[in-house]
């Protein structure tokens, strides 16, 4: 059968044609760096469908259309969400906590208790469980962090994602996965006040310039860049790598590559781990 519309009604079910498809893919890179591949049309196709019926919406160019528009902010916030994973856990990848435990940390810690200044990222925080298992290793190395001037600031595209990471209540099958001095006591209950004291939140789109002033020593940005394509990765590389500090670290997914002009500067130190060599740009 040839898809001739937009979105035919198939056992109440819309399909999505190849045309939607190439218009879907086109307004996700732009708006959120993410490549999709044909060979996803059949996900996006069955997602968007389930959407598109939830919201009543039989026209798929209208709903394309009202995305562009300000108050279309919502919406593009869960196509983000049907198209992405928020898929995250308290210490994932946990080698990258060892090497901030064992080498990253302390001298940093010194720095700061000389009255220096200290600023940890990750970047696609999703539900917060990333930076805060920063704030726990952090916590169990500098007890009175929260006096110095160390900050941990965790960011995501998706709003929904940041408000739960601000909630800071996880359920009792994630908490059993970090320290029992951390595990909030009751149903409902925050993380402790010692490591929500350490982070902050906002909303950040990654292929969007940067708006800090200051530098980073370490940056976690962990599957999220294996979303975008190669060029938009590289942009991503560059524009961390010239937020690091000299000798500051990079941490990426376990399938993530670094590539492009970044890699100049950015030396391998271990499993998807990188320092930052220059104090100079990538171009
Ligand atoms: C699979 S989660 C990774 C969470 C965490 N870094 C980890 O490794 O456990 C990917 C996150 O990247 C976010 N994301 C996708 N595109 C993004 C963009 N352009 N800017 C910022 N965040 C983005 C998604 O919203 C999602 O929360």
């Amino acid at each position: 059968m040839t898809i001739a519309h937009s979105i035919e009604p198939s056992a109440g079910q819309f399909i999505l044609s190849d045309q939607d498809f190439e218009a879907v893919a086109k307004f996700a890179h732009k708006n959120f760096g993410l490549a999709l591949s044909s060979s996803k049309k059949p996900l996006v196709s069955s997602r968007l469908s389930r959407r598109l019926n939830r919201l009543n919406v039989r026209d798929f160019k209208s709903y394309l259309s009202n995305l562009d528009t300000p108050g279309g902010e919502g919406e593009r916030s869960e196509l983000l969400s049907l198209l992405t994973t928020n898929v995250t856990q308290f210490f994932r990848e946990p080698h990258h906590f060892e090497t901030l435990r064992e080498d990253v940390l302390p001298p940093l810690i010194e720095k700061a208790r000389s009255g220096g200044r200290v600023r940890l990222w990750s970047a696609g925080c999703s539900n917060g469980q990333e930076p805060y298992t920063m704030a726990m290793v952090l916590n169990q190395l500098c007890p009175d962090a929260a006096r110095l001037d160390i900050k941990i600031l965790g960011t995501d595209i998706d709003p929904v994602v940041v408000r739960t990471a601000q909630a800071a209540q996880y359920p009792a099958d994630e908490l059993a996965q970090i320290p029992a001095k951390y595990r909030a006591k009751g149903a409902g209950d925050q993380l402790p006040d010692e490591i929500l004291s350490l982070v902050s939140f906002g909303v950040l789109n990654l292929i969007e310039p940067f708006p800090f002033k200051g530098k980073f020593d370490a940056i976690f940005c962990r599957n999220v860049a294996i979303y975008f394509d190669t060029p938009t990765q590289q942009h991503v590389w560059s524009a961390f790598q010239k937020s690091l500090n000299p000798g500051g670290y990079l941490f990426i997914g376990h399938s993530e590559r670094m590539s492009g002009p970044a890699a100049t500067h950015l030396q391998t130190s271990g499993i998807t781990t990188y320092i930052n060599s220059s104090a100079g740009l990538s171009t």
